[in-house]
């Protein structure tokens, strides 16, 4: 087994088992959880402390629901713009049926996955393995898989088509597969990305904080590379008296069983608990400068309510455990649009965001190619502005000339192509 002990695909949660070892019981797969929970107030004690995360003050309404007929521009406006969650009954089809573990072994078992072993509380160990010997450990052992998902399963995998056009369809990142068995909790997080959340099989519970009037700085954030957040509250045994600010922060949850998918946007503070054998996909998207207005000259009048998931075209797809970009040819506008798509909802791209987008696209090709301009050498070039070499403005980044984009053009058409770079160097 190959030991990968930096994330080389970030997961995009963190989660505790609610096991305390890896004892190989099997795990409890019951799937009938009170949520949101019923609070137990007691007059000495500060409510809910050393309880779970979301028993420290009354859930205030269920998240917001639309219908599968929602409109792209609609969805748009309103969650979007509008910077709300939103969830959708049915939006893909229950793969419980066809994905059953024997399946799933017999058909990908073959294929390398990156799952997370949890060691200790806030770490997890990546290890790449094959899905076979996942799927025999997993309903006992302390591991879960959180990947993005292999092209051969694709074909099987849903993609919602609301988000599959118009101004949404380039801005499509990476589809993330999650597999788990038994409860499990996530850590308190905000994700630097939009994200659509699907479940295929299994039952997850949300919690959506509402903190639009109060960053909520004192719950112990912590910033990943990637830009995600999440805080070091352990959300299994709540300190009431250190969180107090849990009081005042109101709370909506969701229920998301097969087939429902839950929108969440960028940078909202989330919870999530999984229950019995669970499946779900996490769709990515980088966040859209809402200034702009929305652009669905290719969206379809009556689409199907989704397509498979090798229709979508993603910045990012998977290979040998690492990231790969998907496209294999980059020209100049797809350089200055993936530059764009770092930038998100901000006006200024910093130079950290850039170099981890860098390290990660060359990852395998640095070890190849000592002379390779490094990420330093191109952001010098890229901003050229001796005075604020931090980071560079959106308003460049539009209208940056081709001369300069060369250089960066060159590393990435290199980068994906280094597998056919392998065969005719050697
Ligand atoms: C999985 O990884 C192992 C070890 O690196 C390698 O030998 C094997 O060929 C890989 N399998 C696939 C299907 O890529
Ligand atoms: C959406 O709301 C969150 C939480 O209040 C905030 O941090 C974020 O900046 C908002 N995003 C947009 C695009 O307004």
């Amino acid at each position: 087994m190959l030991l990968l002990t930096f994330l080389l695909i970030q997961s995009k949660i963190q989660w505790i088992s609610t096991d305390d070892d890896g004892s190989s019981f099997p795990k409890d797969m019951n799937l009938h959880v009170t949520f949101p929970p019923i609070l137990e107030r007691h007059e000495s004690m500060a409510l809910g402390h050393l309880r779970p995360l979301g028993w420290q003050r009354r859930a205030e309404s269920p998240i917001l629901e639309d219908s599968l007929k929602i409109e792209p521009a609609r969805f748009y406006h309103l969650f979007i713009q509008g910077n709300r969650s939103v969830a959708f009954r049915g939006m893909v089809p229950a793969l419980d049926v066809l994905w059953t573990d024997s399946y799933l072994s017999k058909r990908y078992g073959h294929l390398n996955i990156t799952i997370a072993k949890r060691k200790q509380r806030l770490v997890d160990t990546l290890v790449l393995l094959p899905f076979k010997i996942f799927l025999e450990q997993y309903r006992h052992d302390d591991l879960y898989m959180n990947t993005i998902i292999p092209d051969e399963m694709k074909s099987e995998t849903p993609l919602p088509s609301l988000i599959n056009c118009g101004t949404f369809r380039n801005r499509l990142l990476e589809p993330v597969l999650w597999i788990s068995a038994g409860d499990t909790a996530s850590l308190l997080l905000a994700h630097s990305t939009n994200t659509l959340h699907c479940v295929l099989d299994g039952r997850k519970d949300f919690i959506i904080f509402d903190v639009s009037n109060q960053y909520p700085n004192d719950l112990d954030l912590v910033r990943q590379s990637n830009g995600d957040l999440y805080s070091r509250i352990d959300v299994d045994l709540v300190n009431a008296y250190k969180y107090k600010r849990l009081h005042n922060l109101p709370w909506y949850w969701a229920t998301l069983r097969e087939g429902d998918c839950l929108f969440i946007p960028a940078y909202i503070f989330h919870q999530v608990r999984a229950h019995g054998r669970t499946i779900a996909l996490s769709i990515d998207m980088s966040p859209i400068d809402t200034r702009e207005d929305f652009n669905g000259n290719d969206c379809e009048k009556n689409p199907p309510i989704y397509v498979p998931l090798n229709k979508g075209k993603f910045l990012w797809r998977y290979e040998h455990g690492t990231r790969h970009l998907s496209k294999q040819t980059i020209t100049n506008d797809d350089a200055r649009h993936y530059l764009l798509l770092l930038l998100g909802t901000n006006d200024q791209l910093y130079k950290d965001i850039f170099l981890e987008f860098f390290r990660q696209v060359t990852y395998e090709l640095v070890k190849k190619d000592t002379t390779l301009p490094t990420a330093d050498d191109i952001w010098a070039q890229l901003s050229n502005d001796e005075n604020n070499q931090e980071y560079i403005s959106r308003s460049r980044l539009k209208s940056v000339s081709s001369n300069v984009l060369q250089l960066l053009v060159d590393v990435l058409q290199k980068s994906v192509r280094i597998h056919e770079y392998d065969k005719s160097e050697l």
